[in-house]
């Protein structure tokens, strides 16, 4: 623990985080600024799934309408009418990255890839013109070869491998790790090799979603070591491993019912508290002296993303001061119960809901 009782944050970035579309998107975008955050990094999985330039441009511009002060970086969705015209076109519009979805391994990715190889001719386009892949690092399931929820991510390992190999010069971040397997193979890759870290898989481990679909989200949390691993990479200040927080906001209903063909909802909703949440946990590994490169430098020099937020203009420059919250005020730091949409139709519930956050955002 530190003695600190202030930090500053330079420029928080979020490289991994879900805005989804229509009432919900309308109440969780503006939980981007509210949780200390002035760059997203948007998943393309809709429904439909972002798939063309044309359509990503138009998503921006909806959660631009929502809160304009937020700097959206934007993804498409890997799918076979992705073809390497199309990544030109989507560079030359702005577009940064492209997400790799495992077939029917997490929420509306039942269109997503089986095999890498057709896409090859795609990667070397953005290989070429400097997009990023995005890999969700799973497997799917097959019981006849031994492969489930628990050994997905190391499973999915070799393909890492092979991506890497086949384009060394291609960006490719292993999205939202889990296991000490994932953390050494990224290590172990070049330094055109990132990986995103949430703050829900810093916090919990199997035995906190066994039975807790609000802790349920994929890839599952995994063991007490693998969970080690990650606070370590963060303790070491590794410049390759950098928060995106995978907030993955479901209505209350579909989390808490089995309502779907594969039970309860996957996915843990974290941006309205994300800094200080993010602040509190490395804290608490003593990982204080972290938090800016975690959050602020590692991921925009990895994404070359150097310019200011659209906040900026208002005057400040996108950093964000925390201060701790003294043990006899940490009841009136409790993060809420839920997140309610205007007209009432929409609800989420955040992690760590009712719970006294340790730090807080000066305002
Ligand atoms: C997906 C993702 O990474 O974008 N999952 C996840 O983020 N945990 C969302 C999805 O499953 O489609
Ligand atoms: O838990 C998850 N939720 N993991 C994902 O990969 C997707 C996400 C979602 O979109 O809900
Ligand atoms: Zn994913
Ligand atoms: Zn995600």
């Amino acid at each position: 623990m530190s003695s600190l009782t202030e930090i500053s944050v330079s420029s928080p970035a979020d490289f991994h985080v879900h805005l989804r579309q229509g009432p919900m998107s309308s109440l969780v975008t503006p939980h981007v600024r509210e949780g200390g955050f002035s760059l997203a990094y948007v998943m393309p999985n809709l429904k439909p799934p972002i798939t063309t330039t044309e359509q990503a441009l138009a998503y921006k511009h909806d959660l631009e309408k929502i809160d304009p002060s937020v700097h959206y970086l934007m993804t498409l969705y890997l799918s076979p009418e992705l073809t390497p015209d199309e990544i030109r076109k989507a560079k030359r519009a702005g577009i940064v990255g492209v997400k790799s979805y495992p077939r029917g391994v997490t929420t509306n990715s039942d269109g997503g890839i089986e095999s890498y190889e057709v896409y090859y001719p795609v990667f070397e386009a953005m290989q070429e013109v400097d997009m990023v892949l995005n890999l969700h690092g799973e497997v799917p399931s097959d019981a006849s070869a031994n492969v489930h929820i628990l050994n997905a991510e190391p499973t999915f390992l070799p393909h890492l491998f092979a991506l890497h190999a086949a384009f060394p010069r291609l960006r490719i971040v292993l999205e939202h790790a889990t296991t000490r397997a994932a953390i050494e193979a990224v290590k172990s890759c070049g330094n055109t090799v990132g990986c995103t870290i949430t703050p829900h898989h810093l916090a919990l481990t199997v035995d906190d979603w066994a039975g807790q679909a609000l802790n349920f989200c994929k890839p599952v949390a995994k063991y007490p070591d693998d969970r080690q691993a990650l606070r370590q990479v963060i303790k070491e200040g590794h410049p390759r491993f950098f928060l995106g927080s995978d907030s993955a906001p479901h209505p209350s209903h579909a989390k808490t019912t089995c309502a779907t063909d594969h039970g309860c909802a996957a996915g843990i909703y974290t941006s309205p508290i994300l800094l200080p949440l993010v602040t509190d946990l490395l804290d608490s590994f003593g990982a204080l002296d972290k938090v800016d490169g975690f959050v602020s430098r590692f991921g925009r020099e990895f994404y070359k993303v150097e310019e200011v937020a659209p906040a900026l203009r208002d005057g400040g420059d996108g950093g964000v001061v925390l201060r701790q919250v003294p043990p006899e005020r940490l009841q009136d730091n409790r993060v809420p119960e839920r997140y309610v949409s205007a007209n009432g139709q929409e609800d989420v519930i955040p992690f760590w809901a009712g719970r006294g956050i340790r730090w807080e955002i000066v305002k």
